[in-house]
């Protein structure tokens, strides 16, 4: 079998690595990924310019494209592919707008009463925005409702002062267009812990992977600037130190029900939906749905499937997809960064990455916003290359991703932090102190 990943980051290095063994794999991707030009066929390209990826894709024979990032589902590159017969893992420019469409998602939960949904509303006037912020005496979070790259949303008592603070905001959202619609969508911020879900679907079943969290912050601590990720964990069982059985089948039923009202809504939904929720006093809430994995929480969980990937693709183009079965283990990833990351001071700067010495750790690679280039590995601006180790207890896996981290050269830096002992132990107090 012949199999497409679109895209250039570390999520569909992450991808591509769980293939490898089992298909003839190809990529399309906007720069040169130094761990996938090592182990596919690609073409360097825009991911964006849809009909190229299709026209790649018919010269190849491919049978199957596995869509990474966001922004070309939003563009529609799926409809594009199944129009010249290239079935796809991803879903289709309308059923993407679970993530493309705030305002489609919200108004999802509210048709069809699915459960874990929050306050929120869809403003495309100042006069409107004020007005309801006056009157509304607790927190907010303000997004645009589009697509803005993962830089568009802002949170009272992080980025924003007050709520004074996000009426400014939002009119700039209105006024900018900011991710393509003349709209703001304010949300009420919920108190809690954040988790991740993400699930397989072949438009009616839904099969979850371990729950996963984030490390949004730059630095240690949880302090600092809200970047893509700066490192995530997962754990035995699947669950997460804070997180029980009851909470994650609550997510998952939530996760199911979307399915069904996407496939009523919009189109049968085929490909990666990925939840992340808030853990509240009332269970779990949905923050927001992206549809496909999550980067870096794909890298927690793809090296610990069981199932071969190859298999879990063909079942989700068949519309046949039962359950996928994962390795009992904790994982860690640890993004590392530019110095001064989020800012791009070091962008074109040379690193050194010892593979063979991470890999002789038990660690694994996954590269992202690198350039590979005659004279070796480039950062550019963003996120560099997310080291994942896994292990019986999130304490073995942390302690292996940390020394691996040692073997990355460069001005860089990385959040020591996550998944150690002391962190997690504070995410499950936070937790106990919300629920007493
Ligand atoms: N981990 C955040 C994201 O994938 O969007």
């Amino acid at each position: 079998m012949k199999v497409l990943v679109v895209g250039t980051g570390a999520r569909e290095h992450a991808i591509a690595d769980a293939l490898k063994d089992d298909v003839d794999l190809y990529c399309y991707m906007s720069k040169i990924n130094p761990g996938m030009s090592k182990i596919a066929e690609f073409r360097q390209g825009d991911e964006g310019e849809v009909e190229k990826v299709a026209e790649y894709a018919l010269e190849n024979d491919i049978d199957i494209a596995f869509i990474g990032p966001e922004a070309p589902l939003g563009k529609g590159i799926v409809d594009e592919l199944q129009k010249n017969g290239i079935p796809c893992v991803g879903p289709t420019q309308s059923a993407a707008r679970i993530e493309t469409d705030k305002s489609f998602m919200r108004k999802l939960f509210e048709d069809y009463e699915i459960e874990g949904s929050l306050v929120y509303k869809v403003f495309d006037n100042s006069k409107d925005v004020s007005e309801f912020l006056d009157e509304f005496d607790r927190d907010v979070v303000v997004k645009p409702v589009g697509l803005t790259g993962g830089k568009g949303v802002k949170i009272v008592g992080d980025h924003l002062k007050d709520n004074e603070e996000a009426k400014e905001y939002s009119c700039e959202v209105i006024d900018n267009v900011m991710g393509g619609f003349a709209q703001v969508i304010i949300e009420e911020r919920l108190i809690g812990e954040e988790f991740t879900i993400q699930a397989f679907c072949d438009g009616e079943h839904l099969a979850p992977m371990p729950a996963a969290q984030d490390h949004p912050h730059a630095f240690e601590g949880d302090v600092g600037a809200i970047t893509g990720g700066m490192g995530s964990y997962s754990d035995v069982g699947g669950l997460l130190p804070f997180l029980t059985q009851d909470d994650y089948d609550k997510a998952v039923a939530i996760m199911q029900e979307t399915l069904k009202a996407i496939a009523k809504e919009a189109e049968p939904y085929k490909g990666i939906l990925y939840g992340q929720f808030m853990l509240t006093a009332d269970g779990p809430k949905l923050i927001e749905y992206n549809a496909r994995f999550g980067d870096p929480e794909a890298m927690n969980v793809l090296p610990l499937l069981k199932t071969p990937l190859a298999d879990v693709c063909k079942a989700i183009v068949d519309g046949n997809l039962d359950s996928v079965e994962f390795e009992d283990k904790a994982s860690v990833c640890k993004y590392i960064v530019p110095d001064g990351y989020p800012e791009t001071e070091h962008a074109g700067e040379l690193i050194e990455v010892d593979e063979a010495a991470i890999e002789k750790m038990g660690a694994k690679v996954f590269y992202a916003a690198v350039s590979q280039e005659d004279d070796g590995i480039h950062l550019s601006g963003s996120r560099a290359l997310g080291i994942v180790a896994s292990g019986e207890s999130i304490e073995e896996a942390e302690k292996i991703a940390e020394k691996a981290c040692e073997f990355v050269k460069g001005n860089v830096y990385h959040r020591s932090d996550v998944g150690t002992a002391d962190l997690v132990a504070k995410r499950v107090e936070h937790m106990k102190e919300i629920l007493n």
